[in-house]
């Protein structure tokens, strides 16, 4: 590979804007995902972080823009074809099939694959990551746990060896202990497989932990991105995403006062 090659971003969205009818969800967002790197989009409810998400992973086709991987336009691709080209969306809510079972839900992120020895090994990889899930390997994934749900949701995209993972609020309606333990795997999954991540949250705390670059969304549009270890000491992120000046409404009423806060 050439020196330009190398890096040039494996993810990389240009001007995007999504709508649903007349709703503009993001308006003109532009950012980039390096191969190897934890990404993260942070946001609060309403954002558009999900409709990002869905955009790229040719579930929605946007009005504007676009959205190449691994080089290539894939802007309003078949979801389908995008999969089988390497990235995998696990989805907010997780959408496990509630009536297989808890292995059968690992093998169906397999479904494409015809290397049976890597998909037997990333099984038992899997299940060292998350050991629960080879203990209740034969119930009904609905039987799960939310947390055990969304670990097993994250584990049948692991199933697919995608280049790329989308991680659509991971952190949604656990607990703080553990939403710890699934940032940890992530970052784990990250550094020994390489799997490259962009993961999108309203928990800045954990993303920004998490992450290496962060773009920080409002209204549908990018206000804000760096290096995560920069944004986290950013007055005005820690006093509104991180929660860390007076409570919630009067950081958010600050916030809003200050028009020019770049
Ligand atoms: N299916 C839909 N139909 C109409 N509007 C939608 C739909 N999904 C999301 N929206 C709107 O698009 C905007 C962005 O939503 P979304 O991407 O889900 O935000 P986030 O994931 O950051 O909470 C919001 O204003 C939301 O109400
Ligand atoms: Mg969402």
């Amino acid at each position: 590979m050439n020196a330009p090659a190398a890096t040039a971003p494996l993810l990389q969205l240009q001007n995007v804007e999504s709508a649903y009818g007349p709703i503009k969800a993001i308006r003109g967002v532009s950012l980039a995902v390096h191969a190897g790197e934890i990404a993260t989009v942070l946001g609060s409810n309403g954002a558009g972080k999900t409709t990002i998400l869905k955009t790229i992973s040719g579930i929605i086709d946007p009005l504007k823009g676009s959205v190449h991987f691994k080089g290539e336009n894939i802007t309003a691709n078949d979801p389908t074809a995008i999969v089988r080209r390497g990235l995998m969306h696990v989805p907010e809510g997780r959408e496990v099939f509630a009536l297989l079972s808890v292995r059968d839900n690992l093998m169906m992120g397999a479904y494409t694959r015809g290397d049976r020895d890597a998909v037997a090994r990333d099984l038992e990889q899997v299940h060292a990551y998350f050991p629960i899930l080879k203990e209740r390997g034969h119930q009904d994934a609905g039987l799960l746990s939310g947390g055990q749900q969304q670990m097993l949701a994250i584990s049948r995209a692991l199933m697919a060896a995608p280049e790329l993972i989308l991680l659509d609020e991971p952190s949604l309606g656990l607990s703080p202990r553990l939403t710890k333990e699934i940032f940890e795997i992530v970052v784990r999954i990250n550094r020994e497989r390489g799997t490259t991540m962009l993961l999108v949250e309203q928990n800045a705390n954990m993303a920004l932990n998490a992450a290496d670059f962060g773009y920080v969304l409002e209204n549908g549009r990018i206000v804000m991105e760096g290096a995560c270890e920069v944004l986290r000491e950013k007055e005005d992120i820690k006093e509104f995403y991180l929660g860390m000046k007076g409570d919630g409404v009067r950081g958010e009423r600050r916030w809003k006062k200050k028009k020019n806060w770049r």
